[in-house]
C-alpha cells in the first residue's frame, strides 16, 4: 500500500470539474477507452450488430442493454479476465428505429427488449503496458455467455424454494424459473461468483387487477398495480408472454426480485436464485467473510422508505481453489439468517429535517440487526419462513425496520470490515403522511442522497449490533445541509444521488452516481474513509448527457477503473434518429462498459 494506511491513500488527482459535455471526461493524466457497448458480439458467431435489422436471436448472442454492474474476475494470472456485466433494463425508443410506443412494439421487438436484459460474461486481454483491457470474443471462447430474461433457467433454492407461492402452471414444482429481470448491482463473492440483484420487477407485471383478492396488498407493497389491468409504464411484455400477466399467473412476480447467483467460470452451470436472502428490489448483494468464517451479505431495498438487510451463512467459507472447497461455498448462500436493520439516534430531538448538523457534531446512533429467518425457522409472528422471504418487505414492517432513503449499493470495505449504504435520495421524506426526517436521513424533501457508514460491534460481520454514522451528506457543498466527514467544504467536489459504491486496492471509497440534481451529469468521484483525508471527496470522471455511471470496479492491482455508463440520451423525445447524446461512437446513443487508465501505468487515484 503506497500510502500506509488502510483507506487513507492520498487521492491526489486534478478533480473533473461538473460540466454537461457529450462525453466521457477523466482528470489529467487519464485516458480511457470503450471495452464493450450495446450490440458488440459476445458469443462466438455472434452477427454484427444492425439497428436497423435487429432480432432476438441475434441479441440473445450480442451484449446487452443498460450495463450496470460490472466485475472483473481474474482468469490467467494478470493477462486475462473475465468480465461480468448486468443489463438493467431497455430503452426502446433509443433502441429501435421509428418507435412511436410500447404499445406499438412488434412481439419480436418485445423478445428482443427480453434478450437484452439479464446479463453477459466476457473474456477481457490485457492491452500491453497499461491499465488498458479488451474483449476477446473470437475463436473458442467457452467462458462468453448470455443470460437474458427471454431464455435463460435459473434454479431456485433455499427454504422458499418449492413453496406454494411461486409454482406456476409451467413450473408445478416452483423450482425453476425462466429469466431475470431488472439487474442492477451485484457483488463478486469471495468463491469467485458474481451476485446480481433483480431489482425493479413490479414493471414488468400487468394484469393485477385480476389477482386473487388475497394477493392484492402483497403485490401492492411491491409497487405491482391492482386496480387498472394496464398500469401506466408497463413494458407489455404480456403480448409476447402471458406469464407477465398475473390475471393468468398470479404466482409469476413471486419469482422475480431476489439475489441470483452465477458461477462465470463454469459456463455450463445453472444459474440459481437464492430465496434465503429474501425477495425485495435487490439492489446488490455484496459479501465478505466473517471473523467467524460464516459469509455476510448486505443488501439494500432501493425504494422511499425501505429497508437495509443482512444474511449471514450457517456454513463456513471453505479457503482455496480446491474442487472441494469451490463445491462446499457455492452453496453457502442456500441457508443461513436473514436480518433487517432498526437504527437508534443519539440526537433525535434535534433533528428538523433540515439538514443542520445536532450539537454532538454528527448524525450517528447505534442499531441492531432483527432476525427474520433463521434456517427454515420464522421469527416473524403470523408468517412462516416461505412467506418471510417471499414477502420480506411485509416482514419489515411488522417488526419495525428502519425506513431509509432508498437504500442502494451496500458494501464492506474487505480491509476493515465497515460498511458503506448509497441511500440515493428521497423527495417524499418528511411529506404530508410521510415519515419525517430522523438522524440518519437526516432532510425532508431528499434531493441529493446521503452515505451510511455502519461499523459492527467488535467488528464481527455475524453480529447483531452497530454503530453508524453519516461520512457524508450529498449536495453542493456551499449548501449548509451538506457534510462531508468535517473536512474542509471548499475543498470537496459537490456530489448528489450516490448509487454505487466500490473500494480500491487501498480501501478509499469510490461512489457513482444516478440522476445528479445538481443540474450536471453524473459520475464517479472517491474520498479517502480513514484518517485526515477522511472526506476529501474529489471527482473522478463525469459521463454523457443523460447517463448515470455505474459500475464501478477497480481491479486489484488498481491499475484500471471499470465504469458503465448506463442510458445515455435518457432524455424525453430523445430517439435512434434524433439521438439526445451520440456517445459513444459519434452517432446515436449506445450504453457501453469503459475502463480509465493512468497514462504512466501508476496506481489509480493516487
Ligand atoms: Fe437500479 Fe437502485 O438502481
Ligand atoms: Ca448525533
Ligand atoms: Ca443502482
Ligand atoms: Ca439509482
Amino acid at each position: 500500500r503506497p500510502d500506509g494506511g488502510v483507506g487513507n491513500g492520498a487521492l491526489t488527482f486534478k478533480p473533473v470539474p461538473p460540466n454537461t459535455l457529450d462525453s466521457l471526461v477523466v482528470p489529467n493524466g487519464y485516458d480511457h477507452a470503450v471495452v464493450i457497448r450495446w450490440g458488440d458480439p459476445v458469443v462466438p458467431g455472434a452477427p454484427e450488430f444492425d439497428v436497423r435489422a435487429q432480432t432476438a436471436a441475434a441479441q440473445a448472442r450480442q451484449f446487452g442493454y443498460n450495463n450496470d454492474f460490472v466485475g472483473v474476475l481474474p482468469l490467467d494470472g494478470r493477462r486475462r479476465a473475465l468480465l461480468v456485466v448486468n443489463h438493467e433494463y431497455t430503452n426502446e425508443d433509443l433502441m429501435f428505429p421509428g418507435f412511436t410506443s410500447q404499445d406499438a412494439l412488434t412481439v419480436e421487438q418485445l423478445r428482443i427488449a427480453m434478450a437484452a436484459h439479464g446479463m453477459s460474461v466476457v473474456e477481457l486481454e490485457r492491452v500491453d503496458g497499461a491499465g488498458q483491457w479488451r474483449p476477446v470474443t473470437k475463436g473458442r471462447r467457452p467462458y462468453n455467455r448470455r443470460v437474458t430474461a427471454l431464455a435463460t433457467k435459473f434454479e431456485l433454492t433455499g427454504p422458499a424454494a418449492g413453496s406454494a407461492h411461486l409454482r406456476t402452471a409451467a413450473d408445478p414444482k416452483g423450482r425453476t424459473v425462466v429469466g431475470t429481470l431488472n439487474n442492477c448491482a451485484g457483488g463478486v463473492t469471495p468463491w469467485g461468483t458474481v451476485l446480481s440483484g433483480e431489482e425493479n420487477f413490479n414493471q414488468y407485471f400487468v394484469g393485477g387487477d385480476g389477482a386473487p383478492e388475497a394477493d392484492k396488498p402483497k403485490l401492492a407493497r411491491y409497487g405491482i398495480t391492482t386496480t387498472t389491468r394496464h398500469p401506466s409504464g408497463s413494458r407489455k411484455w404480456e403480448r409476447a408472454d402471458e406469464r407477465f400477466d398475473l390475471a393468468k399467473h398470479p404466482n409469476e412476480a413471486n419469482r422475480h426480485g431476489w439475489i441470483v447467483e452465477i458461477d462465470p467460470y463454469d459456463p455450463e452451470s445453472r444459474p440459481r436464485k437464492h430465496t434465503a436472502l429474501g425477495r425485495f428490489k435487490h439492489e446488490g448483494a455484496n459479501v465478505i467473510v466473517a471473523k467467524g468464517g460464516q459469509v455476510v451479505a448486505y443488501m439494500g431495498d432501493d425504494e422511499r422508505f425501505d429497508y437495509l438487510y443482512k444474511f449471514v451463512s450457517d456454513k463456513k467459507f471453505m479457503k482455496g481453489n480446491s474442487r472441494v472447497a469451490r463445491r462446499h461455498n457455492l452453496t453457502l448462500l442456500e441457508s443461513g439468517t436473514l436480518y433487517v436493520a432498526r437504527l437508534d439516534e443519539t440526537s433525535a430531538g434535534e433533528i428538523d429535517g433540515s439538514g443542520r448538523l445536532p450539537s454532538d457534531g454528527a448524525f450517528n446512533g447505534r442499531g441492531r440487526w432483527i432476525r427474520l429467518v433463521g434456517g427454515n425457522r420464522s421469527y416473524v409472528d403470523g408468517m412462516t419462513a416461505a412467506d418471510v422471504l417471499t414477502f420480506t418487505r411485509l416482514a419489515g414492517d411488522r417488526v419495525g425496520a428502519t425506513k431509509m432513503d432508498r437504500p442502494e449499493d451496500v458494501e464492506p470495505s474487505l480491509l476493515t470490515g465497515k460498511v458503506y449504504v448509497a441511500l440515493t435520495n428521497n423527495t417524499d421524506r418528511g411529506r404530508a403522511g410521510k415519515p419525517a426526517a430522523d438522524e440518519a436521513n437526516p432532510r425532508n424533501l431528499n434531493k441529493h442522497g446521503q452515505v451510511l457508514e455502519l461499523v459492527e460491534d467488535r467488528g464481527d460481520n455475524a453480529g447483531e449490533a452497530f454503530a453508524w454514522s453519516l461520512p457524508i451528506v450529498a449536495g453542493d457543498p456551499t449548501d449548509p445541509s451538506t457534510f462531508f466527514a468535517g473536512y474542509d467544504k471548499t475543498k470537496v467536489s459537490p456530489i448528489s444521488c450516490p448509487d454505487n459504491v466500490a473500494f480500491d486496492a487501498t480501501g478509499n471509497l469510490w461512489i457513482s452516481t444516478d440522476g445528479n440534481a445538481l443540474g450536471s451529469n453524473d459520475g464517479l468521484f472517491a474520498t479517502a474513509v480513514e484518517g485526515p483525508e477522511r472526506g476529501h471527496l474529489k471527482q473522478f470522471l463525469t459521463v454523457p448527457v443523460g447517463a448515470e455511471a455505474c459500475g464501478p470496479f477497480i481491479t486489484g492491482d488498481n491499475r484500471s477503473v471499470f465504469v458503465a455508463v448506463q442510458h445515455p440520451g435518457e432524455l424525453s423525445g430523445a430517439s435512434v434518429e434524433r439521438p439526445a447524446s451520440n456517445w459513444p461512437d459519434g452517432d446515436y446513443a449506445k450504453p457501453g462498459v469503459v475502463v480509465t487508465w493512468r497514462l504512466d501505468g501508476g496506481p489509480i487515484g493516487s
